[in-house]
């Protein structure tokens, strides 16, 4: 989605600005721009398509400015051309803004505006944003608050969604951030201070960070910063130090970050794991979890809210949750809960997963369900996301930033989470000492076997170059491995652009199979418990109809030779784990499948990594 960074300090702006944007780029965007406080005016400079083409067209201009911000849109209101990309200036010239989020009243705003005399240059909510303030401007005393109090003045008359950095041209030393329900972090470096969306635009440059809360406002000037509220009282600033992220978010030898976090699993997971069992060796130990045994332990239900992967991990986390704690999971798409007349049965925990913690869709689904009182827990990948800091509780995955679009290695930690959930919530139950034994070794073995899978990433390379021409493919799993069949289905599609569609493998006699031909290959995810010998009928049906199948099954689990063309293996494991290893070589089949059709896998078309708008 749309991303934001501002540069306020000693040295050249252009270099840091555009080399944030390049930071950004995973968010997915369709045009880039920057504007530069300069010789008493601001230069802008806009380009639609790559940030490459926005630092083509700055090559050479030579600008020595230290302040000025930037921004890569990805369209909401009006399509993309240069007038729609950001940064927008206001009439009379005097402001430039950058803006995430959606203001949703910005049709009354502009009228309104429109009947002061204003005209605007795009169709943007935007530009009306940068209008409004540049009104409340023009209606104050001048003194040296102006800026601010316009500012202050003008976002409380927005309704929806921003994230903004805003420069004025009496205040060539000044820049104002702000927010609410759209993130903006605060970056300190030695010689320059940084306004962002997300802290990986300034690391390497800044060496804390200070996350703003929604209803704050960054003032940064020449000497240092402060954080306000938009009623001006001060807010506390909490730093963060930025030290190791750098290393994380570099590419290194991988030519793309998609496949630089498959093959970090191993390491992520240890993460994830890591100091989050009891000591004897029987349950899982959630720090963020503690506090609320009382209500974990006399649960009714526990709904899960999340969007797209997210929502898939919490589906296998339905069934793990189910089994070993029975206790009564729903799953919701997040944006389909925040508007349903959810019954309020019994004592109901909410859960809402979200690798990013910025899904706007999910963030309101747990903002609806502290209306209705309910307890609220978090699970997110990312340290002081607006989810980290709205819900009641919860746990980090620990996974390090995921920068490709496509989520994997979230996923993963997604899945392993919830398994160290149901142990947890089991154990305060019905589940044995020695079945909670037997998880917690299945768990701590679990990074050994991903490599193990990982190691087979050329066998699935050559499996994607025998099915990549196909241009539909049904992915089919039971139970567990019914939500992998999703994911892998999702996967492929988001990144290939060719047709997938998962479902359960028994569902394949209801309608899917009038889809198999010798052009329509299926995948099958095969259980390593006595429900396989359903899932090899299932594949034997499609067979039998000319349809290509491709079977991913552990070592103990015989599939005959009739059954299927090809069968990628996966180590025996424990059912808590195989969800996890059986999604891996889908993973790599969507990889080599994508990069086989020469496609871009980290910047997929129409696709952003962290949706915050409706
Ligand atoms: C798919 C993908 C998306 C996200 C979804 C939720 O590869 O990345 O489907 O899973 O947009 O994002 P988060 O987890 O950040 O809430």
């Amino acid at each position: 989605m749309c991303g934001i960074v501002g540069y306020l300090g000693k040295g050249n702006a252009q270099e840091s600005l555009v080399d944030g944007l390049r930071r950004l780029e995973y968010r997915g965007y369709d045009s880039a721009g920057v504007a530069f406080h300069e010789g008493g005016e601001f230069s802008l400079s806009r380009e639609t398509g790559r940030v490459e083409n926005l630092a083509n067209a700055l090559r050479g201009s030579g600008s020595s400015s230290s302040l000025g911000i930037a921004h890569t849109r990805w369209a909401t209101h009006g399509s993309v051309t240069v007038s729609n990309t950001h940064p927008h200036q206001s009439h009379d010239g005097k402001f430039v803004l950058v803006h995430n989020g959606v203001i949703e009243n910005y049709g009354t705003l502009k009228r309104f505006l429109e009947g002061k005399g204003m005209s605007f240059a795009s169709e943007t909510d935007s530009e009306v944003l940068c209008n409004l303030i540049a009104y409340h401007y023009s209606e104050l005393p001048e003194d040296e608050d102006r800026f601010i109090d316009a500012v202050r003045l003008a976002l409380p008359k927005c309704r929806g969604a921003y994230g903004i950095a805003v420069l004025c041209l009496d205040y060539p030393d000044v820049m104002i951030g702000a927010r609410r329900g759209s993130p903006l972090v605060v970056g300190l470096g030695e010689d320059a201070n940084f306004i962002a969306s997300d802290a990986s635009a300034f690391v390497g440059r800044a060496k804390e960070a200070v996350f703003l809360n929604d209803g704050e406002l960054a003032i940064l000037d020449k000497g240092g910063f402060r954080i306000t509220t938009l009623e001006g009282q001060d807010a506390q600033a909490v730093t963060h130090p930025l030290d190791q992220i750098l290393e994380e978010v570099e590419l290194g030898d991988f030519d793309s970050y998609m496949e630089k976090e498959i093959y970090e699993q191993p390491a992520a997971l240890e993460n994830t794991l890591r100091g989050r069992f009891g000591d004897d060796g029987t349950t899982a130990k959630l720090g963020g979890l503690e506090g609320h045994e009382d209500v974990l332990r006399d649960l009714d239900r526990i709904i899960f809210v999340a969007c797209g992967t997210a929502r898939h991990a919490c589906m296998v986390g339905e069934y793990m949750i189910e089994r070993l704690a029975r206790v009564p999971v729903e799953v919701e798409h997040a944006s389909e809960f925040r508007y349903r007349n959810s019954p309020k049965a019994g004592k109901s925990l909410v859960i809402a997963v979200s690798q990013s913690g910025e899904t706007l869709d999910t963030l309101e689904a747990v903002r609806e369900a502290k209306t209705k009182g309910l307890l609220t827990l978090g699970m997110t990948n990312v340290v002081g996301s607006s989810l980290a800091r709205e819900t009641d509780g919860g746990v980090y995955q620990r996974v390090g930033p995921e920068i490709g679009v496509a989520s994997t290695k979230a996923f993963s930690s997604q899945v392993c989470l919830s398994a160290m959930l149901g142990l947890a919530l089991g154990r305060m139950r019905d589940l044995s000492p020695m079945d909670g034994q037997a998880i917690v070794e299945a768990l701590n073995g679990l990074p050994d076997l991903v490599s193990k899978v990982l190691q087979q990433g050329e066998q699935i390379r050559e499996l994607a170059v025998k099915y990549s021409k196909a241009e539909h493919l049904l992915f089919l799993g039971r139970q567990s491995l019914y939500p992998v069949a999703l994911e892998g289905a999702l996967k492929l599609k988001e990144i290939s652009y060719a047709h997938a569609e998962g479902y359960p493998a028994a569902e394949l006699k209801h309608g899917p199979i009038a889809l198999i031909s010798p052009e329509c290959p299926s995948v099958f995810v095969v259980e390593g418990n006595d429900l396989s010998s359903k899932t090899i009928a299932n594949m034997q049906e499609v067979k039998a109809r000319k349809g290509p199948v491709l079977a991913i099954a552990p070592e103990n689990i015989e599939i005959p030779d009739q059954a299927a063309d090809d069968v990628f293996r996966l180590p025996e494991a424990h059912e808590v784990i195989r969800p996890i290893l059986a999604n891996l070589p889908l993973q790599l089949f969507a990889y080599h499948f994508a990069r086989l059709r020469g496609l871009d896998v980290d910047k997929p078309r129409n696709l952003a990594k962290s949706v915050t708008v409706e």
